[in-house]
C-alpha cells in the first residue's frame, strides 16, 4: 500500500514529462498486456489448471507459468523448488517421479473445494491452453535442472502451429545463462529478464548485455518509476511489471506506459 502511494507520487511529480513524451505518441499508445500470474492466484491454488482456467474467465491476455523438472526428466508446472508450501507432501521437486508428483494434492492447501487439483506437467499444461492465450514461461531455478532449456524447446517446437502470432510465447527467468541457452535454441521466441529490487538498480553495461538476446526486461514492482520505464524503452525493451497484489498498485501502474502488468488477481486490470 504505502508503495503504491510513492508511485502515485513519482507519477503526479513526473507528470508533466510523460504527457510531453506520450503527447507524440499517445494514438498508439497500448494498454499493458494482462498477465495471470500463476494463472489467478489470488483466487485458486497457483499453477493448477482451476487457476489458468479462472485467469481465461477473467480475459487475461497470457498465463504465467513457473516450469521445473522431476528425476525422471519431466516438466512440471510449479513455483517453489520443493513441494511443501503447495501440496499435501513433502521433498523437492527434482526428487519425485512424474507420477509421484501427481497423486500430491496441490489445490486443498487454498481450499479445500479446491482437493481434486494435481501439478500439471508442461505437456498438459500446453495441450490445454496453447493455442488459447498468450504463455509466459518462466524457467524457475534452472541451474538445478541440467537441460531444461532443452526440454523446454522441444515442447514448443512440437507445437509450432498452435503457438500462433496471436499467441504468443515469452521465455523469462532470472537466471541469465539460461535465458541465453534458450535464446541460442529457439532465437524466435521473446526473452524477458526478470530483474529483482537488490537496491543497485540496472547498469548501462546489464542493459548492453541484455541486448544481445532479450525483448523484455522486467523489474519488480518495487523498483519502478517513470525514468526507469523511460531508460528501458530508450534502450529498446518492452517491460512487464510483476506482480500486481492490490487495486491501488493497479491503479498506479496504469498511469504508466508499460508493456504488461503481471496479477494475482486478474479482474483488476
Ligand atoms: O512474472 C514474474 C514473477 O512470476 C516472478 O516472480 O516468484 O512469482 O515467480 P515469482
Ligand atoms: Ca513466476
Amino acid at each position: 500500500m504505502r508503495y503504491a502511494v510513492r508511485l502515485l507520487f513519482l507519477i503526479f511529480k513526473n507528470s508533466h514529462r510523460i504527457l510531453k513524451r506520450d503527447g507524440r505518441k499517445f494514438k498508439n499508445r497500448q494498454t499493458p498486456l494482462k498477465i495471470g500470474h500463476r494463472g489467478a492466484a489470488g483466487y485458486c491454488p497457483e499453477n493448477t489448471f482451476a487457476s489458468f482456467n479462472k485467469a481465461l474467465e477473467m480475459g487475461v491476455d497470457y498465463l504465467e507459468i513457473d516450469v521445473q523438472m522431476t528425476r525422471d526428466g519431466e516438466l512440471v508446472v510449479i513455483h517453489d523448488s520443493t513441494v511443501n508450501r503447495t501440496t499435501d507432501g513433502k521433498g523437492k521437486v527434482k526428487d519425485f517421479t512424474l507420477q509421484e508428483i501427481q497423486a500430491l494434492d496441490a489445490g486443498s492447501w487454498f481450499n479445500p473445494t479446491f482437493s481434486g487439483e494435481r501439478i500439471p506437467s508442461f505437456k498438459e499444461f500446453l495441450e490445454n491452453f496453447a493455442g488459447k492465450t498468450g504463455i509466459v514461461i518462466e524457467l524457475k531455478k534452472p541451474s538445478l535442472y541440467p537441460g531444461i532449456e532443452e526440454k523446454v524447446a522441444k515442447e514448443l517446437k512440437k507445437r509450432t502451429q498452435r503457438l500462433t502470432e496471436e499467441h504468443k510465447i515469452i521465455v523469462q527467468s532470472f537466471d541469465r545463462k539460461s535465458l541465453k541457452r534458450f535464446h541460442n535454441l529457439m532465437p524466435s521466441i521473446p526473452i524477458g529478464v526478470l530483474i529483482k529490487n537488490t537496491g543497485r538498480g540496472i547498469s548501462n553495461k546489464e542493459l548492453n548485455s541484455f541486448s544481445h538476446y532479450a525483448s523484455y526486461v522486467n523489474p519488480k514492482i518495487t523498483m519502478v518509476n517513470p525514468r526507469l520505464i523511460r531508460r528501458l524503452h530508450r534502450n529498446g525493451f518492452k517491460t512487464i511489471i510483476w506482480t500486481v497484489k492490490n487495486k491501488q498498485e493497479m491503479k498506479a501502474l496504469q498511469q504508466l506506459h508499460l508493456d504488461g502488468i503481471v496479477s494475482d488477481f486478474p479482474d483488476y486490470f
